[in-house]
């Protein structure tokens, strides 16, 4: 089953000036400070005499410095990036996103607008067709776009039918193609783009720019972020503030719904709906270091609270024609997957304990027996696989060797291998039969956060779409579930919003040097989440175990003192979990509890309770991990360690 093969906006960044003679420069330097966001593509679209110039790059995390070559002239062509002008000024031949070919050209020195894009993408490899800004065909609309157009399928046929050549996979390219048809019955840019919006779904941060209104940026927001400054003689608009920060500090933040027009000194701020509007001024006391992490101390706690938006798009669009499941470029068929009698999962760490929460929901959902290993184990130990068996390597880089081996041993063994990686075109996405993506953006702290809950998130799916194809559960209960997984950001929200209640839990452990995370089913790889994040972060000795285990050995060092957190949320082994925290606390252990709202029995067994909102069970610990992350995170913060770069670890293992 082949996925749709669209590269989504996701998290990208967008930047564009109005009004400034070095616009290239300029847009240059913004998509350097935008570059957290994502790097795998980035360009650049300017209007200079009536014509529009274009170039893109694909080269990972040099795309921004390899479009800042073409202004020195070290560089005027090259893999990947075509410098040219398109439109009637030009004679050259219109569509400009064709990119190879082009007539090369560096950047015009003096130009009336540009608009530049910075990609991480979700979905679809980060090529140059598909990097932003994208082209019209006429060759005179550029636009870039950040988030999702979910109704992008629907958008391209009609322009399909209706003649127009889209040139990417993206979702994004639907927008402009939209837009240069709204030209036609409108009077303005501005017009014709708030006319295409009505007919679009999802979310956008989009900046479009035309040949035939020089020093016009149109720009309009729907959930994805989007700031503009003006000044005297110029208007900028970007993402994010650190890329604006030097610039104007008249800045103001434009709203859901709302559409901006941008000139040199203007910008005229109206609602989609044609309404008034007057723009909210934003208060800029960050510097750029601050600005980065949008104003959070750190990238672990912005990577914490992104977490409901990583789960809600790595489950966004994961139903296809006939509402069967949707898995992105997973190249097996339903056959080969119905054939199936073993799953093999191979992962390290965190990814690691993803993996383990998999194989509970897998064994339910499908009743095929899974093995879950530790890949650097796996590697040397003569495992049993063969062409029956589907083995999965999890892994947010993608270039973690140890499992990137693993795969390459599952796949000597004639084993069909996916890969679930947060990193299109990783090395693990491109060597495995199929990729189910999870579309967490970028992630900078060395400890893994949102990546994790994404991870089991597309586990989780991974486990339906295999029951659906071995028709182990109803159709029904497929739905529910899918539902039920739906519901998890809102969760989550509510556990990051608890976050204060944590830190005054962690706050009265601070000084405990001994932890145990207990949990049984899905919680007991949920306790070893737990502990693996204590551990790397605040350098606290901290053992999870099968609470039910407990009692083979290492009760044995549960004394007055020790720290027991415990995974008690609900599920068919709730009550045996509290007897087994009975049986720590009344051997002198200070015991926390995660458990459900309202089920006040949990404070007979515990000194502090973390409250989290209930969900299905199997898909717990991805609300669980919550207020534990937050707990290691406290202790480490209140220890005055570096949360984002903790000791002795980096955070892609390329070696053995
Ligand atoms: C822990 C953590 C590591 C990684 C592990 C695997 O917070 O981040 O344990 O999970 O190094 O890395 P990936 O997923 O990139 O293979």
């Amino acid at each position: 089953m082949e996925g749709d093969g669209v590269a989504s906006g996701g998290m990208c960044g967008i930047i564009g000036v109005t009004g400034v003679d070095e616009a290239f420069s300029f847009l240059v330097e913004g998509l350097r400070q935008l570059e957290y966001r994502g790097y795998d593509s980035a360009g650049v679209a300017l209007v200079a005499d009536g014509d529009l110039w274009l170039a893109r790059e694909a080269d990972g995390n040099h795309s921004v410095e390899e479009l800042a070559l073409l202004e020195t002239g070290s560089r005027v062509v090259g893999s990947g990036v075509s410098g040219s002008r398109t439109g009637e000024n030009s004679g050259a031949s219109s569509g400009a996103s064709s990119g190879a070919g082009d007539v090369s050209i560096p950047p015009p020195r003096h130009c009336e607008a540009g608009i530049g894009h910075t990609r991480w993408a979700t979905h679809g490899r980060p090529t140059v067709e598909n990097a932003h800004p994208h082209v019209d065909c006429s060759g005179r609309l550029a636009l870039v776009h950040n988030g999702i157009i979910e109704n992008h399928a629907e958008l391209a046929a009609r322009l399909d039918a209706n003649g127009h050549e889209i040139a990417s996979e993206t979702d994004s390219e639907v927008l402009v193609h939209v837009i240069e048809e709204e030209l036609r019955r409108s009077e303005s840019l501005l017009e014709a783009v708030r006319r295409a919006l009505e007919d679009v779904r999802g979310s956008f941060a989009i900046a479009v720019v035309s040949s035939a209104e020089p020093g016009v940026i149109v720009a309009a927001r729907r959930v994805s972020p989007l700031i503009f400054g003006v000044d005297e003689r110029s208007a900028v608009l970007a993402s994010d503030i650190p890329a604006l920060l030097g610039t104007t500090r008249n800045l103001f933040a434009l709203e859901d719904d709302q559409i901006v027009e941008l000139r040199p000194g203007v910008a005229h701020v109206s609602g989609l709906d044609g309404s008034k509007v007057d723009p909210v001024p934003l208060t800029i006391t960050w510097d750029l270091d601050a600005a980065r992490k949008d104003g959070f101390d750190d990238f672990m706690t912005k990577e914490i609270h992104e977490q409901p938006r990583a789960v809600a798009e790595t489950l966004l669009d994961r139903h296809g024609p006939g509402g069967s499941l949707v898995l992105d470029e997973l190249r097996l068929t339903r056959e080969e997957l119905r054939l199936v009698d073993k799953v093999f999962i191979v992962a390290c760490g965190s990814s690691y304990h993803a993996a383990l929460v998999a194989k509970y929901a897998i064994e339910h959902w499908t009743r095929v027996p899974v093995e879950v290993d530790i890949a650097s184990e796996f590697r040397y130990r003569d495992p049993v696989l063969d062409q029956r068996t589907l083995a999965i390597g999890v892994s947010q880089s993608g270039e973690t060797v140890d499992t990137l081996q693993a795969m390459r041993e599952a796949k000597r063994w004639g084993a069909r291998v996916i890969a679930v990686s947060n990193v299109v075109d990783s090395s693990m996405t491109r060597e495995a039969d199929g990729v189910l993506y999870t579309r967490a953006g970028p992630e900078i702290c060395v400890a893994s956060t949102k990546t994790y809950l994404a991870q089991v998130a597309a586990l989780e799916v991974l486990a339906l779409a295999l029951a659906e194809f071995r028709q182990t559960l109803d159709h029904g209960v497929i739905e529910r579930l899918v539902g039920n997984l739906n519901e998890l950001p809102a969760a989550i929200e509510e556990c990051i919003d608890r976050e204060k209640e944590v830190f005054e839990v962690a706050d009265r452990i601070l000084g405990a040097r001994d932890f145990f995370y207990l949990g049984r089913n899905v919680g007991y790889p949920a306790a070893m989440e737990g502990a693996l994040k204590l551990k790397e972060l605040s350098y606290l000795r901290a053992e999870a175990y099968a609470a039910g285990e407990l009692k083979h050995g290492p009760i044995a060092l549960i004394e007055p003192g020790t720290v027991v957190v415990g995974i008690a949320t609900r599920n068919r082994l709730r009550e045996k979990m509290l007897a087994n925290v009975a049986e720590v606390r009344s051997r002198g252990a200070t015991v926390v509890l995660v458990a459900n709202d309202g089920e006040r029995d949990v404070e007979d067994v515990a000194d502090h309770v973390l409250w989290v909102p209930e969900v299905e069970p199997l898909l717990s610990p991805v609300v669980n991990a919550v207020p534990l992350q937050l707990f290691a995170y406290r202790m480490a913060r209140e220890l005055g360690y570096d949360v984002d770069r903790p000791r002795n670890l980096a955070k892609t293992v390329t070696v053995e």
